[in-house]
């Protein structure tokens, strides 16, 4: 007989045996960063997470640092919003003075830019709207502008969330023109119109004010399709591929591991970080031990790199043997 438990006997064999190992190199937090001055407010559907002002910043970045996590990916709330998010593009837009801070005073931070137009557009779609759809070609004029500006302040990687068609090579090329040819992109390839996106929406202030995102992301009964996304991603130099949501999602994380040879991140969405606080909250589940199964999971299934909120309380876990 073969008896699996021989090598379940103790932690010593059971950690020599590990198939999936997590390291701390491999996790990069979101941040979300208000314009004004002095604020720092609980989002309320993400107990722990906070809006905040670049004045109030430092706490956050330097926990962060000190428990090893070296990667932050930035999102931007603008106090004005327009037709064609001219915020997402100014020079001293919320999150191109974000970046220009953080890497000004934390040089060994990582920083990544979230690269959209829902959180600066008036009606909240991820582009420019012809009538009530979302103007694919016209869009990624802009959206690459808005990786151009990031990069401009001193980004370190640019990472389109928007799902257009062509924007990899459409940012790409801007970015070659303009010198950033070692700027990497990684593409938001994978993206489904999911539920779990939830919390993020009120938090950004980023819900479309009608109809939904069903003609850019994904169908969430799709996982042909992702390939074919990544393909083209891939084609037009995406340097990282990402699927999200991760938990409900890692068929499609295992499957793209398989067809790409660059790096895979899967980003653990607001839905899933707010499902566990609830749940933890009213005593119903383990946080710490949840949490770390889902990360667990991400990397198993093939995630090179995860995003997600837990990424301080994940680094301490990681210290501890998780
Ligand atoms: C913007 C963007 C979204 C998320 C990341 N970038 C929201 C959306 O597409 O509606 C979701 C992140 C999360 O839920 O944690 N395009
Ligand atoms: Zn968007």
């Amino acid at each position: 007989m073969f008896r699996t438990r021989r090598l379940r006997a103790n932690a010593n064999i059971r950690n020599m045996v590990r198939e999936t190992r997590i390291s701390k190199d491999s996790l990069i937090y979101p941040m979300f960063f208000e314009e004004g001055e002095n604020i720092f407010e609980e989002i309320e559907s993400m107990p722990g997470q906070y809006r905040m002002s670049i004045d109030r910043c430092d706490g956050v970045i330097k926990e962060l640092l000190d428990v090893g996590v070296k990667s932050v990916i930035l999102f931007g709330i603008p106090k004005n919003k327009d037709e064609v998010g001219s915020e997402a593009y100014h020079d001293h837009g919320i999150v191109q003075e974000a970046i220009r801070y953080i890497k000004k005073n934390y040089p060994d931070m990582y920083v990544i830019g979230d690269v959209c137009m829902c959180e600066y557009t008036s009606h909240g779609h991820c582009g420019i709207l012809k009538g009530h759809d979302v103007d694919n070609d016209t869009t990624i004029k802009y959206v690459a502008k808005i990786a151009l500006s990031q990069v401009e302040a001193g980004a370190d990687m640019v990472a389109p969330s928007d799902m257009m068609d062509g924007r990899v090579g459409e940012i790409r090329k801007l970015l070659d023109a303009n010198g950033y040819k070692n700027i990497p992109i990684m593409s938001y390839s994978a993206k489904y119109a999911s539920a779990f996106y939830g919390p993020f929406r009120a938090a950004a202030d980023s819900a479309p004010a009608f109809g939904d995102r069903k003609t850019y992301q994904m169908d969430v009964h799709n996982i042909r399709e992702a390939l074919k996304e990544v393909y083209d991603d891939v084609d037009e130099g995406a340097d990282i591929v990402m699927v999200k949501p991760a938990m409900s999602f890692l068929d499609v994380v295992a499957k793209v591991k398989e067809i790409t040879d660059i790096p895979v991140a899967a980003y653990s969405v607001s839905g899933e970080y707010a499902m566990v606080k609830s749940a933890a909250k009213n005593g119903f589940i383990d946080e710490e031990k949840i949490m770390c199964e889902m990360a667990v999971s991400a990397f198993r299934a093939g995630a090179d790199i995860y995003i997600t909120y837990y990424a301080k309380e994940l680094a301490k876990c990681i210290d501890k043997g998780l």
